[in-house]
């Protein structure tokens, strides 16, 4: 399995999973909250443009999932195209964004913009992408983009600048930061150029507790570069890799069923992970919880004998059954001993 291929696969299980949820993990729980978040990201996109966009203009997004934010800027240009790396994505986005003439989805290679002739857009944007994909994807994206963009035509470039960070290449979901040097240089590689670097500046005394910024930078194309020639992706070492963010946030996702009134989902959420990642033993644990939570007693003692099965050297997971099989034991004898004085 080559990274394109494992990007599909990982996207796709994600968007069969809640699809609104692994876009904008805050802003998911109804189509209204959601539709709201992409009114707002497209807002901060026209105003960072300041006066420089133009209605006749053809626009591209990259990593467009099912169109959150193609739908708001529908009104503002002539033609919008989306493409995302996962099927799963795309097929939804056909439904959401029904409505939408002027805007069309398709499912790409999560590496190149091979569809797109060269200069068929006026401005490129990318939201929340860019930062999952590794270092070496986003270098082809650059290249492609240069290629897309016509003459003098923009980038806006959503991607957390600070502090380096990176992730293992098998990690589709973990976030990657950028330091601004390390951008401006690939930029440069690609033909293009920030518009106005002092907002960088600004951006540089970045807050390391805030490490995301969501902000749009807006890129100029100066010069038309040479195509990349064609990548050969190499096979993956470890195409089974699970990324840590992948299980905190369907960790995330079942405690808020849980709290939204929707045990049993989230119970099933993390059946599911557990059984796909039995490694994965806070997972194991949470699980063992909502069933308490849900009043499962049995089913909480039978999946943490699972865990310790698994993992006989886990010591929390030890401590925590016995503490769940004394809980239960006293639980059982205090319900016996009330039956009793019942039929008393
Ligand atoms: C967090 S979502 C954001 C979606 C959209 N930009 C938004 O803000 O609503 C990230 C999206 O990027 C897509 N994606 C991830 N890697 C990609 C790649 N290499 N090429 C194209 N799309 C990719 C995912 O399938 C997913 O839909």
């Amino acid at each position: 399995m080559n990274i394109s291929e494992k990007m599909k696969q990982d996207w796709d299980e994600r968007a069969q999973h809640h699809a609104r949820f692994w876009i904008a993990t805050e802003n998911y729980q109804t189509e209204e909250v959601f539709e709201q978040s992409g009114r707002a990201t497209a807002q901060a996109l026209i105003e960072s443009l300041t006066d420089l966009h133009r209605p006749s203009w053809n626009v591209l997004d990259i990593g467009c999932g099912i169109g959150r934010v193609l739908k708001p800027l529908a009104k503002h240009f002539h033609t919008l195209a989306g493409i995302d790396v996962s099927s799963t994505m795309i097929a939804q986005s056909k439904t959401w964004l029904a409505d939408h003439p002027n805007i069309t989805t398709s499912e790409n290679s999560g590496v190149d913009l091979r569809e797109f002739k060269n200069e068929s857009f006026n401005l490129v944007y990318s939201y929340v992408a860019f930062q999952h994909m590794p270092r070496t994807v986003f270098d082809q994206y650059l290249r492609e983009i240069n290629r897309v963009l016509s003459p003098e035509g923009y980038l806006a470039l959503q991607l957390p600048i600070g502090p380096y960070f990176d992730v293992p290449i098998e990690d589709t979901i973990g976030i990657r930061s950028y330091t601004f040097q390390e951008i401006e240089q690939k930029l440069r590689n690609n033909g293009l150029a920030f518009l106005d670097d002092s907002r960088i500046h600004h951006n540089n005394s970045i807050n390391i507790n805030q490490p995301f910024d969501h902000r749009f930078h807006i890129i100029k194309k100066i010069k038309t570069v040479k195509p990349a020639p064609k990548v050969q992706w190499v096979q993956l070492e470890r195409p089974q890799h699970t990324s840590a963010l992948d299980m905190h946030l369907y960790e995330t996702y079942a405690d808020n069923c849980a709290k939204m009134g929707n045990p049993h989902e989230g119970i099933q959420t993390l059946q599911d992970l557990v059984q796909r990642n039995p490694k994965h033993l806070s997972g194991w644990l949470r699980l063992a919880a909502l069933l308490l939570e849900d009043g499962q007693v049995q089913q909480a003692v039978t999946t943490l004998e699972e865990l310790t099965a698994l993992h006989p050297r886990y010591q929390e997971g030890k401590v925590t059954l016995q503490q769940l099989l004394a809980r239960h034991q006293r639980e059982s004898s205090t319900s016996q001993e009330e039956k009793k004085q019942f039929s008393c």
